[in-house]
């Protein structure tokens, strides 16, 4: 990772004027008038959004949101009632997951699915792009596969030490803490060398002695040259981490902008934010100034 890296905060992401919906000078992401209704409610109702290339953008919002189902809709976990998005330029409305994944689009999920009764290392070669042994004609000659068995289980390890999961790779997932199957399930993702990872609050349930370095492993994406998009509602993080952000409130983009100012706009913090934003978090990822945000002038 370069040096410098952790205190580089990606300005000038958007074109023109900010307000939700506005164009990116360089979107990886592009989605247009995506709708998921359950019964009668809309529970994503998304007229026009961009994710900026190579930044970090946090997606936040109240329970309930959308943000989980906009998720699902875009990596073609579920289907919109409309709507057409692309990635890197590609339409892949309608496309499903698992050829999204192959593309370079990965995500988690917000209630983790490692395989429980499958050892950590395993899981990690789930990850892996499309492998030669899954080929019916291939299958049946070893030789072929045997190499890249071997390639996978060496990407593998490095990314279980990287993730600090080593000492894991026997047990089987179903052992680890809530947390280290948070960072079991990010380093499964980049199993597939994806250029985009979306994460759904991957701070949840992690040990706050992990926030730190998994702060560092966000980072360590970009720095790698991934773009990201995570849902978070820990604030701190947030503006710790984001380039840029977005604000979902029920199934609408409200609000989006560098995270100092969305932090601001008042209409955030009255909708959302509220008493999240007195104190700071007290992780100093060297990208901004640790400060306390002010009280809130009480009415
Ligand atoms: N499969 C489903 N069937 C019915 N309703 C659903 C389903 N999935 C989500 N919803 C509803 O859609 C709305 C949006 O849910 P979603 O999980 O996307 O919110 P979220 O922003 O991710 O919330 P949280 O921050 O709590 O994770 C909620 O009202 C939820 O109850
Ligand atoms: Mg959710």
């Amino acid at each position: 990772m370069p040096a410098d890296t952790n205190t580089t905060r990606s300005t000038g992401l958007h074109v023109g004027e900010i307000q939700p919906g506005v164009a990116k000078v360089d979107p990886i992401l592009v989605a247009d008038n995506i709708t998921r209704s359950f019964g009668g409610l809309k529970a994503v109702d998304v007229d026009h959004v961009e994710i900026p290339r190579h930044a970090i953008t946090a997606l936040i919002g109240p329970n309930g949101a959308g943000k989980t189902t906009f998720f699902n809709l875009l990596t073609g976990f579920d289907k919109p009632d409309t709507g057409t998005w692309s990635f890197d330029g590609k339409a892949i409305s309608g496309v499903p997951a698992f050829k999204t994944s192959r593309m370079g689009q990965v995500r988690t999920f917000q209630l983790t699915k490692a395989l429980a009764m499958l050892s950590v290392l395993e899981n990690m070669k789930l990850g892996a792009k499309a492998q030669k042994g899954e080929n019916f004609f291939t299958a049946m000659l070893p030789w072929l596969w045997r190499k890249q068995d071997d390639e996978i289980e060496q990407k593998a390890l490095k990314l279980l030490e990287r993730f600090k999961l080593d000492t894991k790779q026997d047990d089987f997932a179903a052992s680890l803490s809530g947390g280290q199957r948070k960072l079991l399930e990010m380093a499964r993702a980049l199993m597939s060398d994806p250029t985009l990872v979306m994460l759904d609050e991957p701070m949840a349930g992690v040990n706050p002695a992990l926030t730190q370095s998994l702060l560092d492993h966000i980072l360590g994406l970009k720095a790698d040259g991934m773009t990201v998009l995570f849902v978070e509602h820990d604030m701190h993080m947030v503006r710790h981490i984001s380039d840029w952000v977005i604000v979902m409130a029920e199934g609408r983009i409200v609000a989006e902008g560098p995270p100092d100012d969305v932090m601001k706009n008042s209409a955030v913090i009255d909708a959302y934010l509220g008493s999240h934003m007195d104190t700071d978090l007290g992780v100093v990822t060297g990208r901004i100034e640790t400060v306390t945000a002010p009280k809130r002038e009480k009415k």
